[in-house]
């Protein structure tokens, strides 16, 4: 079928044609937006789970769903890979910086308009200045040079505007288990302050599967400020659709077989249904997706994943903690005990306490409970095994 038609959407973050099995979280918001309008600010949103699972693909949702109801919006990504922790905090204070200029327009309140002076003097504090949003910096706010104290100064001023508006501010946090400790802890004590006080203040966030304990190690009362949500493969229905539908769009169908075939491999990943789906259309000649094409579309789904979506992962890992992987990879998807992975090494357990950090904050491993640990990217271990030159 024709390739420019492909509806197909594999990629880190990319919208999929339908966004399904997802309506209880997208309703998880739409309340939230519902409770601001209503002045009865609720708890942040915190979402879990393993890698491709479509968790950047809900928080764009809750985006677009935020500024639809012109709730004033901040997104970052817990780490960057150049610039380090500061590097993180002058893109928050960018993100809040464009969001001030786009409030700052006709209509707006006085009150308002008077507190994103805080967002300038917050920003500056932070080294970000040049970007002017048409108010001046409000001295003596949120410009202490404690990020804890400047956060909590500028949410407290722009919530307290914010509110007689009906609206919030959202920080919208991608791989969020990634922040740094102190400007973590600033988040969750401004979160907490913010529930205490009413403040429309959400942080919406998304992680692996250690997002909770990150979140709770930081600080102890992080369970009660979000509605934690764990992200996980389509139950059969929805993949169902999230398989078909795409296709069906377009007049094109699969055999019962065919589509229990990618449905079965893909084993409901919204990652892996988006490439398989795509290697079908790619070979399918007619608007009926056979078994046949099916079983070549998994051959070349497979070999795409094993070129982009397993080794963007692998690649990060070092001559040792590769070893450390090819021994859990023995003991397949459900984890691995750390005791029985020293045993099986013939090395002491203390001696891979370091791998094992090291791989746990790289993102390719996390630790479900204590003495274990797992891959946060499904199908690892399978790829591991089938790459005997690795
Ligand atoms: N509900 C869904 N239905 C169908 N496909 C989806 C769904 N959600 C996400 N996808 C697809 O899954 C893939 C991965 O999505 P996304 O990048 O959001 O995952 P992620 O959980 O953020 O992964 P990572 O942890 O690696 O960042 C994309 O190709 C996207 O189009
Ligand atoms: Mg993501």
């Amino acid at each position: 079928m024709h390739s420019d038609l492909n509806p197909y959407s594999p990629g880190s973050g990319r919208r999929p044609f339908e966004l399904v099995g997802r309506a209880k979280e997208i309703e998880a918001f739409d309340l939230l937006i519902a409770k601001t309008k209503q002045r009865r600010p609720d708890r942040g949103i915190a979402l879990h789970g393993l890698r491709g699972v479509g968790k950047t693909v809900l928080l764009n949702e809750f985006r677009q769903q935020a500024e639809r109801a012109g709730l004033m919006i901040v997104s970052i990504e817990g780490r960057d890979a150049e610039g380090g922790s500061e590097a993180v905090r002058a893109k928050l204070a960018r993100g809040l910086l464009q969001a001030g200029r786009r409030a700052n327009r006709r209509g707006i309140t006085s009150n308002l308009r008077e507190a994103l002076g805080s967002i300038v003097s917050f920003s500056a504090k932070l080294g970000v200045t040049g970007i002017d949003i048409g108010v001046n910096l409000a001295a003596g706010r949120a410009d202490s040079g404690s990020i804890e104290v400047d956060l909590e100064e500028m949410v407290e001023d722009l919530c307290i505007a914010l509110a007689d508006q009906r609206l919030a501010l959202v920080f919208i946090i991608d791989e969020m288990q990634d922040l740094d400790d102190a400007l973590l802890s600033a988040l969750l004590s401004t979160q907490h302050l913010a529930g205490q006080r009413e403040w429309p203040f959400y942080i919406v966030g998304a992680g692996l599967p250690n997002l909770p304990s990150v979140l709770a190690e930081a600080r102890s009362y992080a369970e009660r400020l979000f509605t934690y949500r764990h992200i996980d493969a389509l139950p059969r229905d929805a993949a169902i659709s999230a398989l078909a539908a795409p296709a069906a769009k377009h007049g094109a169908r699969y055999e019962t077989q065919a589509r229990d075939l990618l449905l079965e491999v893909s084993g409901g990943y919204p990652y892996f249904i988006q490439e398989y789906g795509y290697a079908a259309w790619e070979t399918a000649p007619e608007k009926l997706i056979t078994v046949q094409d099916a079983k070549i579309a998994v051959t070349i789904g497979r070999s795409q994943l094993d070129q982009g979506f397993f080794p963007s992962r692998w690649i990060r890992a070092s001559r040792g903690e590769k070893d450390f992987l090819r021994l859990m990879a023995i003991d397949g998807d459900g984890g691995s005990g750390t005791a029985e992975l020293a045993e099986r090494s013939g090395r002491k357990q203390s001696s891979m306490t370091m791998t094992r950090a090291s791989l746990i904050s790289k993102g390719v491993i996390y630790a479900p409970s204590l003495g274990r640990v797992a891959f946060t990217v499904p199908g690892m271990d399978d790829y591991i095994q089938r790459q005997h030159h690795l």
